[in-house]
């Protein structure tokens, strides 16, 4: 019983500790300061194939309005069969997967490989793609 109750409460602080939603107690200008961030690392790392707004054509699909989207569902985009068949909603924690190691997370993916392991620059794309998905 006791082993059980120090597990449970080990297991609480662990996900407290490092739940995505560190971002909880920051200001506006923190914020802010994310999604400039993010942007910054759009422009280097995604736009040369994705744009950030509606009407622009790009090679992948835009990611304006890609967070709570289903996964592969923009309409008239030429998906590999892996992402459309998915099921995947884009979230925090599928997009984290996503630009860590895509091909990974979906064998098959037309996506070429991309990999922004670092935590921190994670956390500044993950903002900017929900600030274009507001
Ligand atoms: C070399 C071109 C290229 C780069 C660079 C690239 N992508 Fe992609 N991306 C694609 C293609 C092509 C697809 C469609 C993949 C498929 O159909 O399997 C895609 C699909 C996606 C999807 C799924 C969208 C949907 O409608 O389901 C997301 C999310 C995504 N990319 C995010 C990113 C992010 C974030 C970056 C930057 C860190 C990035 N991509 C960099 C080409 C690229």
């Amino acid at each position: 019983m006791k082993t059980l109750t120090l597990k449970l409460l080990l297991a609480i602080l662990i996900s407290t500790t490092i739940a995505p939603n560190a971002m909880a107690d920051m200001s506006k200008a923190g914020k802010e300061a994310m999604v400039a961030a993010g942007h910054i690392m759009f422009k280097h790392r995604c736009q040369s194939c994705h744009s950030n707004n509606l009407s622009k054509p790009s090679y992948g699909p835009t990611l304006k309005k890609v967070y709570g989207r289903k996964a592969g569902s923009i309409v008239g985009f030429n998906y590999s069969d892996a992402l459309r068949k998915s099921g995947i909603v884009w979230n925090e924690t599928t997009l984290r997967k996503w630009i860590s190691s895509n091909k990974e997370m979906m064998p098959g993916t037309r996506m070429r490989h991309v990999g922004v392991t670092d935590k921190a620059e994670q956390n500044f794309l993950i903002e900017y793609l929900k600030h274009i998905s507001k």
